[in-house]
């Protein structure tokens, strides 16, 4: 089954309601598709990700560093190739998921556009916004892995380990 990550970060629960809402989008579309913070996000989980949502809230109109780091250190994840997308809660500039789209561009992936951005916190129209986003990337993540010639190999990895999903991932 085509495995879909979705890594964030979120201070006060805003990003990481996005995330939860775009994993409940993916999974109801066949795939294995997991929630993580970011700092409990494992290089292994990443190389075994057919697709990686990263969403990350802006401060300072930016994405705070050790989640920059965090997507730099994907270059040893085998990211080229793999289905991207951005998403972030915001207040009032949004760039976070801007410069997370663009670095998973840089490392070769192919993302969804346009990235996705809730101001605050997302409401009920909005997680649909974000299941609708699940549902996307599981769509083409399953037609990357069933395209003839993709490259793409059935494989039946082992589920992905259950990651405490906790808040203020700093
Ligand atoms: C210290 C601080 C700086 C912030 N800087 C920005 C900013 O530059 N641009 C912006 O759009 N929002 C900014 N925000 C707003 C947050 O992005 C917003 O509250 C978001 O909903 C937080 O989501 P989270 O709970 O997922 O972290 C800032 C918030 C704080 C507390």
């Amino acid at each position: 089954m085509p495995k879909v990550v979705v890594v964030y970060l979120s201070t006060s629960g805003n990003t990481k309601a996005m995330a939860d809402a775009i994993v409940e989008g993916a999974a109801s579309r066949n795939v294995d598709a997991v929630a993580m913070n970011f700092h409990e996000a494992k290089i292994e989980d990443m190389k075994a990700a057919d697709a990686i949502a990263i969403g990350s809230s802006t401060f300072h109109y930016k994405m705070l560093p050790p989640m920059e780091k965090f997507i730099d250190s994907l270059a040893k994840a085998n990211a080229k190739g793999k289905v991207g997308a951005a998403f972030g809660s915001y207040g009032w500039s949004g760039e976070a998921p801007i410069m997370i789209a663009e670095k998973m561009r840089a490392l070769g992936m192919e993302v969804i556009d346009p990235v996705l951005r809730i101001q605050y916190q997302p409401a009920e129209k909005d997680l649909e916004e974000c299941k609708r986003l699940g549902k996307d990337i599981a769509n083409k993540v399953k037609t990357k892995y069933t395209k003839p010639g993709s490259g793409a190999k059935p494989k039946d990895a082992p589920m992905m380990k259950e990651v405490k999903m906790g808040e203020g991932g700093h």
